[in-house]
């Protein structure tokens, strides 16, 4: 259940639409998919592995799987992501704040999508509200993990999810008999293959990590924590496709509505706070709908910032020996004034950027076009050709009936495939040659 609250979060309902409508809609789903299936399963596999094996934080597992402290560099790749990952999260959090409390005072009545449109511009460049809400999503991060009530989040998120899941459903619906919703439907699931170039193909091994929280130990923190008779095949399979099935129903959700409202599929991170609202003031009951929308969407989104926050805090408490009330509060200072700046970033004002990107930009760029993919990559070195293969199949076959023809499969995977596949998806982008042709 922790695994799957890391797992579904922004990425699903409001990275993933944005991605798939800047990066030529069905073409993109399906190398998403494949990405999932071909890289992201297999490494989160090895994530857990690795994290239940060792029995360790990120650092602490890599020193006791390979013995020595060459390795630890791993955790330090993780602690970066985690930091540049909150940096912009927390920003997106807190617009699901401001969105809960305008859905509440039922200010997307009687809006145009326009309106809407305009709304989100606004608030998002000016300086105040967005930061208020940045900080208040950091103090709730911060005392869900310093108060250790983890547990209480994870179990009441159990009962909650499906309710996410059900207004979304409910969403699909309402967008999908829309006037003009095929044209959504089709740009969503009939791929133009000409529309795949190298940075489609990245962004979607990027967006398959970020979705599935992977490449910076977040997996390996929790599969530390997996009792040793579960079955890791199982667990992997059951949150990757959880995750999988919510991106796309946001994907149905969204994209019939913006055709039907003449939106621009392609106009990134405001999307999904632009159309869904014009969705529900369509809807009948949508008063209600918007409010509870938005409380889940911040409880999925709280269920993430715990994950990445708990890597920073017990890496810094272990390696700094402090208590890990002192490095939750320290780890979270620093993203307050990192956040702030990325937040201020986009304003109007205070647009700050950096060879022609905001430094909000910057940082999910950072994260999922390089750390997230190139932490996978080493993981899956790591699994192939350092760890014992004692171990590996030790891990697989717990709770689990494998053969030894699977555990060589697995290896020969994380050794070949998986390395090779990330390499030449970079090599691709950067033009060193063109796998396309
Ligand atoms: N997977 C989370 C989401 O989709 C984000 C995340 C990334 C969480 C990395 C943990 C680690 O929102």
């Amino acid at each position: 259940m922790a695994a799957a609250g890391s797992a579904v979060g922004l990425g699903n309902i409001w990275k993933f639409p944005y991605e798939v409508g800047q990066n030529g809609g069905a073409a993109f789903l399906l190398i998403y998919i494949l990405c999932v299936v071909l890289l992201g399963m297999p490494v989160m596999l090895s994530e857990f592995l690795i994290g239940r094996r060792a029995r360790a934080n990120v650092a602490g597992a890599f020193r006791k799987l390979s013995g020595g402290n060459r390795w630890v560099l791993m955790g330090l790749l993780g602690v970066v992501c985690a930091f540049f990952i909150l940096s912009f999260y927390f920003v997106v959090a807190g617009w699901g704040i401001e969105y809960i409390y305008q859905a509440a005072c039922n200010n997307f009545a009687g809006k145009t999508t326009d309106g809407l449109a305009r709304f989100f511009a606004d608030f998002s460049s000016s300086s105040f509200r967005p930061l208020l809400w940045d900080v208040v999503f950091i103090l709730l991060t911060l005392y869900v993990v310093v108060a250790g009530v983890e547990k209480g989040i994870e179990r009441y998120s159990k009962i909650l999810m499906p309710f996410l899941l059900l207004i979304l459903i409910l969403l699909c619906v309402r967008s999908v008999t829309m006037d003009n919703a095929s044209a959504g439907l089709a740009f969503l699931f009939k791929p133009d293959f000409s529309k795949i170039t190298p940075t489609v193909i990245l962004s979607a091994l990027g967006q398959a990590f970020f979705s599935l929280s992977l490449g910076l130990g977040c997996m390996i923190t929790y599969g530390s924590y997996i009792r040793s008779d579960n079955n890791l095949m199982r667990t992997v399979a059951q949150v990757s496709v959880l995750d999988t099935i919510v991106a796309v129903l946001s994907g149905v959700a969204i994209f019939p509505a913006v055709f039907a409202l003449g939106i621009d599929p392609a106009q990134g991170p405001q999307l999904v706070f632009v159309t869904l609202p014009s969705v529900f003031t369509q809807m009948p009951g949508g008063y209600i709908f918007a409010i509870l929308f938005f409380v889940l969407l911040s409880i999925a989104a709280l269920t993430s910032t715990i994950s990445i926050l708990e890597i920073m805090v017990a890496f810094v408490s272990e390696e700094f020996h402090c208590s890990r009330k002192n490095a939750a509060i320290v780890t979270s200072l620093v993203i307050v004034i990192s956040s702030a700046l990325c937040s201020l970033s986009l304003g109007a004002d205070t647009r700050l950027t950096l060879f022609g990107r905001t430094l909000f930009d910057w940082c999910d760029f950072l994260v999922s076009k390089i750390l997230m993919p190139v932490g996978g990559f080493f993981i899956a070195i790591f699994v192939g050709w350092f760890c014992s293969k004692k171990d590996v199949r030790d891990e697989l076959s717990h709770g689990a009936v494998v053969s030894e023809w699977f555990v060589n499969a697995f290896l020969f995977l994380m050794r070949f495939v998986v390395p090779i596949a990330i390499l030449l998806i970079f090599l691709n982008e950067l033009g060193v040659f063109d796998l396309l042709s």
